[in-house]
């Protein structure tokens, strides 16, 4: 069996691992965890702790076991930019030298503060011209966790971006839908992203800076809670406890204001223009709640189902914690994105472009 990267989902909230390996198109499940980070240790995507992130990651490949060493992470907040862009129809030697130039039309940072890369999409025979999806992500940002991945004892060998990891972790557990445009909706703590989905290929994405902190951050500020106690009557997780009735208020407001928001980023493809939605799938902690996952489908206009991103896994090593298997869930949607790509050095590649 092949072994591929490890993906290290690091969220603001949590860190989620997945391990696999490969035999012909078959995938098995080789190690599985996650370990929440001290608060602030990552705040708009920027590492402010360094250490605390290095101890978590040590802790979670002790707990897991995993020997593994080359690494896949990814960014997708306000330290990366993607774009997607049509051009005349080209190689990809020659969109590779264009790229420069290309990329200070479309990206709004010092092309000398980024590592710039690229995928080449679909070719419309008709007008001769090709979809591209740029992608810019902050050197410093991209330089530092990368830095405390190193410092843990692993090997980041592949820098990705969030809403395509998700997007890859979907084509590979609902081949059936792959003919559907489907918009494939991650809910973390304090960044939603989306992809809208098609035969394989990301026809758009976009990023929200919000998440599921808010409605824990709306619990303590109205209702004078401790961070804990707010936490806990948001995931529901209060045993026999009496839950207060305005808890369900806040919560419906708070999570009000991200809905709309998140409608109209989904739906912003097909409303320009683009192909309609046909499919709605959610992953990320807060999908774990039906309220939320209820409401973004009442808004979208679509039925939401939960991403299972371990549904096509043709074996499970063993070893595999069954616990932290289930207590994971949709929350590994991107690990797993992660842990499917090959060790393919693409950050290497992108500054070796430089
Ligand atoms: N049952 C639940 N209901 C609502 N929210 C939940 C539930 N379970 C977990 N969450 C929330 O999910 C969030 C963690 O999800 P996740 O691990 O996807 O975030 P993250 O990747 O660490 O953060 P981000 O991607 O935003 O930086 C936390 O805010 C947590 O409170
Ligand atoms: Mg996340």
């Amino acid at each position: 069996m092949a072994k591929l990267s490890l993906g290290l989902d690091i969220g603001s909230h949590q860190v989620k691992l997945v391990a696999l390996s490969q035999k012909g198109r078959k995938l098995r499940l080789d190690h599985v965890g996650m370990m929440p980070l001290p608060a602030e240790t990552i705040v708009d995507e920027e590492l402010l702790n360094s250490a605390a992130l290095v101890s978590t990651l040590r802790e979670l490949l002790a707990k897991t076991q995993v020997r593994r060493r080359e690494t896949a992470i990814a960014l997708g907040g306000r330290a990366t930019i993607i774009r997607h862009i049509r051009l005349p129809a080209m190689s990809e030697a020659e969109l590779e030298e264009s790229l420069a130039w290309e990329a200070k039309q479309y990206i709004p940072f010092d092309l000398d503060e980024v590592y710039l890369d690229f995928h080449m999409g679909n070719i419309d025979p008709e007008t001769e011209q090709m979809d591209v999806i740029l992608v810019a992500a902050k050197r410093t940002v991209v330089d530092d966790y990368c830095a405390a991945v190193r410092l843990a004892g692993l090997r980041p060998v592949v820098v990705d971006t969030l809403p395509f990891a998700s997007a890859n972790t979907y084509c590979h557990a609902y081949p059936e839908h792959f003919d559907e445009v489907a918009a494939v909706v991650d809910l973390g703590a304090h960044l939603c992203t989306i992809a809208v989905v098609h035969r394989g290929e990301v026809l758009y994405s976009r990023a929200l800076e919000q998440g599921s902190a808010k409605l824990t951050d709306a619990l303590q500020r109205q209702l004078a809670l401790p961070y804990a106690q707010a936490e806990a009557f948001k995931t529901g997780d209060v045993g026999d406890g009496l839950v207060p009735a305005d808890v369900q208020r806040v919560l419906e407001e708070a999570s009000g204001e991200i809905v709309t928001e998140l409608r109209s980023l989904i739906n912003h493809h097909a409303d320009q223009g683009g192909v309609a939605l046909e499919r709605l799938f959610l992953s990320g902690g807060a999908a774990n709640s039906d309220a939320l996952c209820m409401s973004i489908a009442r808004e979208v206009g679509l039925d939401a189902a939960r991403i299972d991103p371990f549904r096509s896994i043709a074996s499970m090593h063993r070893g595999v914690d069954k616990a932290a298997l289930a207590s994971i869930g949709c929350q590994g949607s991107i690990a797993f994105g992660l842990a499917q790509r090959s060790t393919l050095d693409r950050l290497q590649a992108s500054k070796d472009r430089k």
